[in-house]
């Protein structure tokens, strides 16, 4: 039995989702939260397991995902940073509201998460923080320069949180995958098939698979179960780590 209690962030779809189930499946209690309600509480039904409703692009919803998980269950045991979204356009025409925001709920958010969930875990002696950053956190492409600085930036995140976090039990690590079959890529498939006046297919095999060893999508599930392993017992001894599910996009 492992029982621990995990938050997961964007739960409500693609890569959150197969975290979340995975985590369930391992016996964890699982408490998903998300911006959309419809969608999180759906996937809350399917899984049997929690919804919180939040906007995490704001400093109080932080604090109540953390202090409502807390009152309901106990502790924050396992904290997954997953929740994102995407926007691809040249650097010198990218609006700075879409900059602020991206890099709140993909920076900032994790840090509020990890800083309000650190105490819960400090005193059980036991801890998992999980960031979904991206081999965009490693490698940059180009119109994407929000999105890239803040997964770069979640990895510092990591690597510092995992120093601190090393004498109290607490291990913080970040999974960076290449391109994941989830809605989040649908839409840019079709963005840059419209852009660029290509097929869907060509898309993904001339520029999403251009540089992978292994020429397919990610399946959400294969993030999911990496999620519920990082979670594990056994895998005490990650930490600090980037660690690359990239088909080898980052091998050359
Ligand atoms: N799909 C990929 O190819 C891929 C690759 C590498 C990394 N990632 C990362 O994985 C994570 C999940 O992406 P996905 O592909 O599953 O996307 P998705 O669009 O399927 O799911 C993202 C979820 O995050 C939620 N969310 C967005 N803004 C939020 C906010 N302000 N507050 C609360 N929830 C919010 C959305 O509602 C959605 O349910 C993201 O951080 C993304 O950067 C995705």
């Amino acid at each position: 039995m492992n029982n621990k209690v995990a938050v997961v962030t964007g739960g409500a779809s693609g890569i959150g989702f197969a975290a979340a189930k995975a985590l369930s499946e391992a016996n964890h209690t699982v408490v998903i939260a998300d911006l959309s309600k419809e969608q999180g509480l759906a996937a809350a039904e399917e899984l049997d397991c929690d919804f919180v409703q939040a906007d995490l692009s704001l400093a109080k919803d932080n604090f109540r995902l953390i202090e409502s998980t807390a009152e309901s269950h106990g502790s924050v045991d396992v904290l997954v940073n997953n929740a994102g979204f995407q926007h691809v356009c040249q650097l010198a025409n990218f609006p700075e509201d879409t900059w602020e925001k991206m890099l709140t709920v993909m920076l900032t958010s994790p840090f509020l998460l990890t800083k309000y969930a650190w105490p819960y875990m400090k005193k059980n002696g036991w801890g998992r923080v999980i960031n979904i950053a991206s081999v965009h956190g490693m490698i940059a492409s180009p119109y994407k320069s929000a999105y890239i600085s803040a997964k770069h930036g979640l990895l510092g995140l990591t690597k510092t949180a995992a120093l601190e976090g090393g004498e109290h039990g607490i291990t913080v690590n970040a999974i960076c995958p290449a391109y994941v079959k989830t809605p989040l890529v649908d839409k840019q498939i079709l963005a840059q098939a419209l852009n660029n006046n290509m097929s869907p297919d060509d898309v993904i095999s001339q520029v999403m698979l251009k540089n992978a060893a292994i020429k397919k999508l990610i399946e959400p599930e294969e993030v999911g179960a990496f999620v519920a392993y990082l979670a594990s017992d056994i895998a005490r001894s990650f930490t600090g780590a980037s660690l690359a599910l990239d088909l080898g996009w980052t091998a050359q």
